[in-house]
């Protein structure tokens, strides 16, 4: 049995006749930048989350550059974050002019530890990112209690966790700002690369808006007035037909850049957000009978009270990592290792002088762990083998 690590195929199979009708209309229709879908996708995924606005953006990268920049983080800045995680986030920080300053992660939930925070805040402190790594929530509570403490803002990298709930709260809604990913693999993928930024505060949405559009435009200048505290109403012709032609388009007011969701990709996630619920269903189904059939063996991924872990990587820990991922690839299963390196090991990060013991859970973590294959079709016959397969294998 042959069995990849995620299985793209098979869920395009499932809404390939919807898929394809939305997005032929959009080439039909020949709107191709910031129209109907994009509109209505960012206020399906709003009402998804139970979000004041959702703002539609190129790629999750460029919502964690875009957020940093909305809050005014740049030069002479540093930013909390966890130092088990995909390079994106710590780029982010480095991006904008920041330092990013890594906190080593629990062993339990691999997600930051928010006992080791307070410890690495300074005068130039100015934001905590939290990753919900793998799709766990990270310890909310305690994060926004130490950020109010010390008047820093929150963001939630929330890239790996749509549809993650923190003690009955939905994920991306509980910072200042949370970031997500539609790189096709996340539990909400489109068919290339896509993002969204979500935020119940009005000003900063206003500002996000305008970020990603060269700071032009009625967002531009409002945008421009919330910055520089003027207290200005923006007129704006109502009469307009913005959508043929924008009187402001060409008229900038602050340093943005270009970063869009396309009509294509909006539409496609249109029909997958209908569908994310139970993918998330089925995904925590495969995760439980995996923890059956394996905690004996090894270290399974453990769950928050009152949360849902979306299972965006099922991930395990084994001593043997390489001889066991060697021995499941002969037995046809795909793994993959998430993650060799922790951030502040990382080649570029070598300035900063971090050592490994700096953060050694992560350090730990990233000898040990790797991920097995999931995706909501997977199919219990298919769990089954590999279950039987891992139990095969000595791990003595
Ligand atoms: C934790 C994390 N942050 C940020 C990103 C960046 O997202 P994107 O690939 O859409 O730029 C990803 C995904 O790749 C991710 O896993």
């Amino acid at each position: 049995m042959n069995i990849s690590l995620i299985d793209l195929k098979r869920q395009y199979k499932n809404i390939e006749e919807e898929a394809e009708e939305r997005i032929l209309d959009v080439l039909r229709n020949a709107q191709y930048i910031m129209g109907e879908n994009v509109k209505k996708f960012e206020s399906e995924f709003a009402r998804y989350l139970g979000v004041k606005n959702a703002i539609s953006v190129g790629n999750g990268t460029d919502a964690l550059i875009i957020a940093l920049k909305a809050l005014g983080i740049g030069h002479g800045d540093e930013v909390i974050t966890t130092a088990y995680t995909f390079f994106a986030t710590a780029e982010a920080i480095a991006y904008v002019g920041a330092t990013p300053v890594f906190v080593d992660v629990e062993l339990d939930t691999y997600n930051i530890d928010p006992k080791l925070i307070e410890e690495k805040i300074t005068e130039k402190t100015k934001a905590i990112i939290a990753v919900h790594i793998f799709g766990n929530p990270c310890k909310m509570d305690e994060i926004n209690e130490i950020a109010k403490k010390h008047n820093l803002y929150v963001v939630e990298d929330a890239a790996q966790a749509v549809g993650c709930i923190y003690k009955g709260k939905m994920i991306g809604t509980l910072s200042d700002i949370a970031c997500f990913s539609f790189f096709p693999t996340k539990n909400l993928g489109c068919a290339g690369d896509g993002g969204m930024l979500t935020t119940n505060n009005d000003d900063l949405a206003t500002i996000i808006k305008a970020l990603k559009v060269h700071g032009s435009g009625e967002n531009g200048l409002k945008a421009y007035n919330l910055l520089n505290d003027i207290d200005e109403e923006v007129k704006v012709d109502e009469s307009a037909d913005n959508t043929v032609y924008n009187p402001l388009k060409y008229y900038n007011y602050i340093i943005g850049q270009n970063s869009r969701l396309d009509e294509i990709q909006a539409a496609l996630l249109r029909v997958k957000l209908i569908h994310l619920e139970g993918w998330t269903d089925n995904r925590v189904r495969a995760a439980k009978r995996y923890n059956e059939g394996l905690k004996d063996v090894l270290v399974t991924p453990i769950e928050e009270e009152e949360s849902r872990h979306v299972y965006h990587l099922y991930i395990l820990q084994s001593e043997k990592r390489e001889e066991l991922t060697n021995f499941l690839k002969e037995k046809g299963i795909a793994t993959g290792i998430y993650y060799p390196v922790p951030m502040h090991l990382q080649e570029v990060f070598k300035p900063l002088g971090y050592k490994p013991e700096d953060c050694k859970n992560a350090y730990y973590l990233s000898k040990r762990t790797f991920a097995l294959p999931m995706f909501p079709e997977i199919t219990d016959e298919e769990i089954d083998y590999i279950i039987k397969s891992v139990l095969e294998f000595n791990h003595e």
